[in-house]
């Protein structure tokens, strides 16, 4: 069935209420559960869907969640609960298929039953391991969601044998000043907020299980404000919603949550169950082939999903906004262009521009006007958008001029426009008061605080596996590594650590992409700069793109070419970095590392 676009106002997430409040300390009590809610236009069938919410105002829990507001050098406590069970504490199975063949969280630590390839470990249908990451947020490993660190829900009717927690839960406990509150389906994380203001967005980190985890909902805003690196208020379009506030109420700074998604004709969320989607790859599957039979290599959905629902219309006044935006897809990247008509040829001549004040980390240097926005998975992009001066009854398009596959760096292939290619829209009404913000074109905004000058250089890569068995499919799997005498050196998540910056390093990070495709890197922990791009084997040196100046926690490594990030790794422990599509993550592009010795 066609799905009519335009039809639903955009969901404005509110402010997550607090459990409590006390001296310097927010706390939360979270969980994550699941629920029906109306993704697609009412008249068609609604979903089942997870997302995050606070235990104790159950109309908060929603897709994506509301958000967390975080203020500079106040701590903020969340009691992060699994509560995927049902009525009766039972545990709810996952919704979407899940390869036990991954590498993964794998709770029962045993093979259970055969699947329909007879290779004897079918799609689980057990309970579903959750640990949550704040991502962006420069915090203590204990409190960081490590993939190893999941745990069950705490539901009356785990299996004998199934291990509750994974392999570093019970280290990481030992090791946070909170673990006397960690306990059975649940983990009490902290974030001192002792970095810049900036947009982070929270949600599922399980080891092999984060695409299927994060594609059934659990995500969520977390905006940290205040302190020496943020604009002070007035300045910028606002309110953003707060606990508290009167029904009704204008907001004019709004988190867009933007991502990809499918579903079956009943409404529920299509995932893949099979390779099959994405190579036609069958089988047979020998008893230890190493093409896993669940897992696809990229999965793009054929609509667009802003804040909960399919191509939502936003009512806005001749005013300017502030917008948040994410790129929350496992693998689509958007190139995002405001428009007048989202049907035609692309690319399309902007109609308004983006003017982009933040990335990820922080704010940036100048404010920069920019045609087109390029962001990949789990990139962030704060921007004005200005709609001052436009009738009553005028109509702006969100579009998307990346491609309907998986992005190789070329801007050559475009989104169906007539789907993909459109992401929301924003109908333009009456003021109702002043527009007191500055003008985007003469905001000054506080001076990003770089990393500081290198201390330590060193050189990753990444490279693509193909099966030994099946001749003439996709990849098996993606795998980051370091460079030995200039060959990729692939490493799989749990072989032995080797990026272990000292405390107080500044490295620069180059990253050497010997694949066909372009790969959003994030680091946990740091923030970084783009320092440069540059063709392996030599040739000129590509400053960063307009939209990538300024401090980040997610860049994207376009194939054949080197890309140079420098960090200060300051706080010791033991943390991630990764590929950011949630496929490559979940089937070993993904390493542990080390700031300091943390000795495991
Ligand atoms: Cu958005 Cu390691 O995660
Ligand atoms: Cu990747």
């Amino acid at each position: 069935a066609r799905v009519r676009k335009y039809v639903t106002p955009l969901m404005i997430p509110a402010a997550m209420p607090p459990a409590r409040i006390s001296a310097g300390i927010d706390h939360y009590e979270i969980a994550v559960r699941q629920f029906r809610q109306q993704v697609l236009p009412r008249g068609l069938p609604s979903t089942t869907v997870w997302g995050y919410g606070a235990v104790g105002a159950p109309a908060s829990f929603a897709y994506p969640a509301f958000t967390i507001e975080a203020r500079h050098g106040r701590t903020v406590e969340v009691d992060w609960i699994n509560g995927l069970v049902d009525r009766d504490g039972r545990f709810l199975p996952h919704l979407l298929s899940i390869d036990q063949t991954l590498h993964w969280a794998d709770p029962p630590g045993g093979t259970a039953g055969r699947d329909s390839y007879g290779r004897g470990r079918g799609t689980y249908r057990g309970p579903v391991p959750i640990v949550t990451h704040v991502h962006g947020n420069h915090t203590f490993d204990h409190s960081d969601g490590y993939p190893e660190a999941w745990y069950l829900p705490d539901a009356r009717d785990i299996p004998a044998g199934f291990a509750r927690e994974g392999s570093w839960y019970d280290r990481f406990r030992a090791g946070s000043p909170l673990g006397d509150r960690w306990g059975p389906g649940r983990a009490v994380f902290e974030y001192p907020n002792d970095q810049p203001a900036g947009t982070q967005w929270y949600h599922d980190h399980t080891l092999g299980l984060t695409r299927a985890n994060v594609y059934a909902g659990p995500v969520g805003f977390y905006l940290l404000r205040g302190g020496p690196n943020d604009v002070p208020p007035g300045v910028l379009p606002g309110p953003a919603p707060r606990t508290g506030d009167p029904p009704g109420r204008r907001y004019y700074e709004i988190p867009l949550a933007v991502q990809d998604r499918s579903f079956n004709a009943d409404g529920s969320l299509f995932y893949p169950a099979s390779r099959a989607f994405f190579d036609g790859f069958r089988g047979p599957y020998a008893p230890n082939s190493d093409v896993p039979p669940i897992w696809n290599p990229e999965f793009l959905g054929n609509m667009i999903v802003v804040n909960g629902t399919t191509w939502p219309v936003l009512a806005v006044e001749p005013r300017r906004y502030r917008f948040r935006l994410l790129n929350g897809s496992n693998t689509r990247v958007f190139i995002f262009k405001l428009v007048s008509d989202p049907m035609a040829r692309r690319p399309v001549t902007a109609a308004l521009p983006i003017w982009m004040i933040g990335t990820e980390s922080g704010f940036m240097a100048a404010p920069a006007r920019l045609d087109r926005l390029l962001l990949s998975p789990a990139e962030r992009a704060d921007v004005i958008v200005d709609f001052t001066g436009l009738p009553v009854g005028a109509e702006v398009y969100l579009i998307n001029e990346g491609p309907d596959a998986v992005f190789n760096g070329k801007q050559d292939a475009f989104a169906d426009p007539a789907t993909t290619g459109q992401v929301m829209k924003f109908q333009v009404g009456r003021l109702t008061s002043d527009d007191t913000s500055t003008p985007p074109s003469r905001l000054s905004l506080p001076a990003p605080d770089g990393p500081g000058a290198e201390t330590h250089r060193r050189q990753v890569s990444f490279a693509e596996r193909s099966s030994t068995r099946v001749p003439g499919i996709g990849p098996v799997a993606v795998l980051l590594g370091t460079m030995r005498e200039g060959a990729a050196n692939p490493l799989r998540w749990h072989d032995p650590v080797t990026e272990n910056p000292r405390v107080g390093a500044v490295e620069v990070w180059e990253m050497y992409n010997t694949t066909p495709d372009a790969h959003p890197i994030h680091l946990h922990e740091v923030r970084f700069e783009v320092v440069d791009r540059q063709r392996i084997g030599g040739g000129g040196r590509r400053p960063p793109d307009p939209w990538e100046q300024g401090l980040k926690d997610t860049v994207i490594a376009y194939p054949q070419e080197i890309t140079r990030v420098k960090a200060r790794f300051d706080r010791a422990g033991r943390f991630v970095w990764h590929c950011h599509m949630l496929e490559h993550e979940d089937n070993e592009m993904m390493r542990p590392y080390d700031i300091g010795s943390s000795g495991a």
